[in-house]
Parts: structure tokens; C-alpha cells; sequence
């Protein structure tokens, strides 16, 4: 096991009734050795005293981005490269706001604007300020930008009322701490290797004409870019779309045909992760002719089409070099959930992922889907509608933890 001895956290401490947990969060991760940096709110001054952050860091604490004294020591850009990890807690209904609309108002937003690592929130709030569309409208752009959400729970609240926005506890807040570490450090080391595909093939008929189908492409972009940003080095193969798939950290490869997709798959193994979320063509046309087919209306209308190779059962049979973690993706438009438990068996997959693309505004061409999550135990996890980004950052968890656990050397 890795530890969280060394690590360096910068602490932004917000202006809510519950920043006085902050201080026993802070005491049990400098019992671990962690090293400290906080930055206190204006309104977070107002509930906990810079005294007793330094007296617990051991180190100056932060609090206005004109301070010439903390500018010259270290400056804003410093301080978030200085951090293997950004924590805002309480994360308020106001500091969420002010994030999801970029400000850098004050030291603690431009660190964040300016930092080019993971910033976890933990939101306390009443829980009208939680429910409220304003909030959950921020949430949603938040999660879009790609920040981490710890909590809220369920509970009593300090104001007597009871529901959502409790924050997480500083135990839990740890242990989440000390996993996300553990793995980060884990996948560093091992340098797993991942494949994604993505996007419709094209099989033509001649020249000019081609049988293909609705894919974005979306969905598979955004899984492969959130394994990317588990530390996974990903390549992702894909087929013409309209998405603009572009990205410096991606290695991406461009195909047409199911037959250059599956080239391109058997050049990219051996991979510990294969995630098929192609829409690739089941037939091709049985002959592709040279020219483009000229209307003649005494030729006979019949298509004569014969089977692609089958790329994910491909992956999931492949004894020499089947990857650790096999994911497929199933398009129904019925009995869903049935279907894709079928698919799974069938193409030996370790996951399915399970999507309704019968229903308007989800699935393919839109921002949107609505995904179950199916493991070979027939264990279903149903994630409700939401953009692809969100939905690709649950799958990329999920495909970790997996990868995480089938890894022997790794308790
Ligand atoms: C006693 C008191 C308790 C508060 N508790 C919370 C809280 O738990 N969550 C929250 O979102 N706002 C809370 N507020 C409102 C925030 O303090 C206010 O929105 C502030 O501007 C937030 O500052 P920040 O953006 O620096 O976090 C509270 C205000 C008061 C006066």
C-alpha cells in the first residue's frame, strides 16, 4: 500500500458553519505526514481563526491575493503547483457559484482558475441552498469542468433541519484522501495501458455510397479522456464523426471500415483495458465496386452483405493477449437490460454498459445518455440521465477499481 506520507494538500478553508471540521481533517493528515498549505476565505476567516490553522500546519496560512508579503514568499500560481491535490471544504453554495462561473475574484479562486491539478469539493449547505436549481445547475457545470464531489450526505443539519448537504465527515474526507493517493500512486508506477473505441464505421458500397449509422463518437471520446485523466495512457481508435475529437493527450487513431477498426485494435494490444463503445457495422457489402453504381432500373435492388469480424468478443476471448479489463457498450432499443446481460456472455466481456438509445435527447447524437453498468455477476449499476462527460468519468472509476483489484500484486 501507498501512503500519504509526503503528500502535499493545499486546504482552502470556506466561509460555512462547518469549516470548524476543517481543523480535525487537518490534525489527521499531519498525523499521516502530509505537508499543509491553507488559504483562508474572507467569509471563512469569520469561522475559524488563522491562529488555529497555524498553530495545527505549522505554516503561514494564505488569505489575500494582494498580500506583497505572501506574493513574494510564494505566489498563486506557485501555491497550486506546489499541490499534488486542491481541497475546498466547506465548498459553500456561494464558492460553488463563484467556480462554476470562472471567477478569480480573490486568492482562493485565481489558485483554482490558475491550478492544473484535481480539485476536490465537499459542499455543506442547508439543504434548500443544496436542492435549489441555482446550486444544482452549478453542480452540474462543476462536474462538466471536471472537479471531484465529496458528499454532501443525508442528515442533521447545524440549522436543525434534516436532508441533503451534511458535509462529509473528516474520516470520510480521509479515507477518500488516502484511496484517491493509493491509486493515483498505484497507476503511476504500473503504467496501465488502455484502448477505447468509438464512433460509426463506414462500409461501402461503391465509391460514394456507404452503410453506416447514428454514433457521435461522443461517448467513447469521453470515456477514453476521462481514463486519461486516471493516469491510463489511452488510444483511442475511432470512426469518421462529427464530434471534433482532438486532444494532446490522447494517442488518437482514424479508421473507416470494421476491418481497419479491428487492424488498428490488434496493432494497439497488448492493453490492460479495452472499452468498445464503436458503433461498429455487424455487415458489409458482400461486393464494393470499383465505380459508382449507375441507376439501372432492370438491375436487381438486393444488397448482398456478409459479417465484419465481431471486435469486442475478439478482445474478450483473446487467450494470449486479452486485456485485464473487457468493456463493451450495447445500444437497445428493447428489454435492455436482458439483451445486454446476453451480449456480456456472449462476447465475454468483465462489463457492460447498457444504453437505451430508444429514447429522444439520450444515447446517440446527443450530449446525454442514461447508462446501466452491468459486472458478470449480473450486478447492475443504473446512473441516471447526464452528460457523457459524467457518465464517462463513473465508467473510468469503475473500470480502475476493477483493473485495481484483478492486479495480484496490489492489497
Ligand atoms: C452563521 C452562518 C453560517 C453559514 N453557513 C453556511 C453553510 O454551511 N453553507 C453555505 O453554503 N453558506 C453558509 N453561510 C453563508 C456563507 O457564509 C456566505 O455565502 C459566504 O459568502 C461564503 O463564503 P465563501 O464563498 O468564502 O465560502 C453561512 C452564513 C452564516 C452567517
Amino acid at each position: 500500500m501507498m501512503e500519504l506520507k509526503n503528500k502535499k494538500i493545499l486546504i482552502i478553508v470556506g466561509g460555512g458553519i462547518s469549516a470548524y471540521k476543517s481543523l480535525d481533517l487537518i490534525r489527521l493528515l499531519i498525523k499521516n505526514n502530509v505537508e499543509i498549505k491553507t488559504i483562508l476565505t474572507k467569509s471563512g476567516k469569520e469561522f475559524v481563526t488563522p491562529l488555529s490553522l497555524t498553530s495545527l500546519t505549522k505554516n503561514k496560512i494564505f488569505e489575500d491575493i494582494f498580500d506583497n508579503n505572501s506574493e513574494a514568499e510564494i505566489d498563486h500560481i506557485a501555491l497550486s503547483r506546489w499541490a499534488d491535490l486542491i481541497i475546498v471544504l466547506p465548498t459553500t453554495a456561494n464558492f460553488m457559484s463563484k467556480l462554476s462561473l470562472g471567477k478569480a475574484e480573490d486568492l482562493a479562486t485565481t489558485v483554482i482558475l490558475a491550478s492544473n491539478k484535481e480539485v476536490l469539493l465537499v459542499p455543506a449547505m442547508n439543504v434548500r441552498m443544496w436542492l435549489h436549481k441555482a446550486t444544482q445547475k452549478n453542480l452540474q457545470t462543476l462536474m462538466d469542468y471536471g472537479y471531484q464531489f465529496i458528499g454532501p450526505e443525508k442528515g442533521e443539519m447545524a440549522c436543525g433541519e434534516f436532508g441533503e448537504g451534511k458535509m462529509s465527515s473528516p474520516r470520510q474526507i480521509f479515507t477518500y484522501l488516502k484511496n484517491y493517493f493509493d491509486k493515483k500512486d498505484y497507476v503511476k508506477y504500473k503504467k496501465f495501458k488502455a484502448l477505447v473505441t468509438s464512433g460509426p464505421t463506414r462500409e461501402y458500397l461503391d465509391p460514394v455510397r456507404y452503410i453506416s449509422n447514428e454514433s457521435s463518437g461522443k461517448q467513447g471520446y469521453e470515456v477514453a479522456l476521462a481514463l486519461n485523466r486516471l493516469g491510463i495512457k489511452t488510444t483511442l481508435i475511432t470512426g469518421p464523426t462529427i464530434q471534433n475529437v482532438n486532444s494532446k493527450e490522447l494517442n488518437i487513431k482514424r479508421i473507416t471500415t470494421a476491418n481497419e477498426m479491428m487492424n488498428e485494435v490488434q496493432k494497439t494490444l497488448p492493453v490492460d483495458v479495452a472499452v468498445c463503445a464503436a458503433a461498429v457495422s455487424d455487415f458489409k457489402p458482400k461486393h464494393k465496386s470499383k465505380n459508382k453504381i449507375k441507376k439501372n432500373v432492370n438491375d436487381s435492388k438486393v444488397i448482398q452483405l456478409e459479417e465484419n469480424s465481431d471486435i469486442l468478443s475478439y478482445l474478450g476471448k483473446n487467450n494470449k493477449n486479452r486485456p485485464k479489463v473487457v468493456v463493451g457498450f450495447s445500444a437497445e432499443t428493447e428489454n435492455v437490460i436482458k439483451n445486454s446481460k446476453i451480449k456480456l456472455k456472449e462476447k465475454y466481456c468483465d462489463l457492460i454498459v447498457a444504453n437505451d438509445v430508444s429514447e429522444k435527447n439520450q444515447g446517440f447524437n446527443s450530449d446525454y445518455n442514461k447508462v446501466s453498468i452491468i459486472d458478470k455477476k449480473g450486478r447492475v449499476k443504473s446512473i441516471f440521465k447526464n452528460k457523457k462527460s459524467f457518465i464517462a468519468n463513473k465508467v473510468a472509476k469503475i473500470i480502475l477499481d476493477k483493473l485495481l483489484v484483478n492486479d495480484k500484486n496490489f492489497n
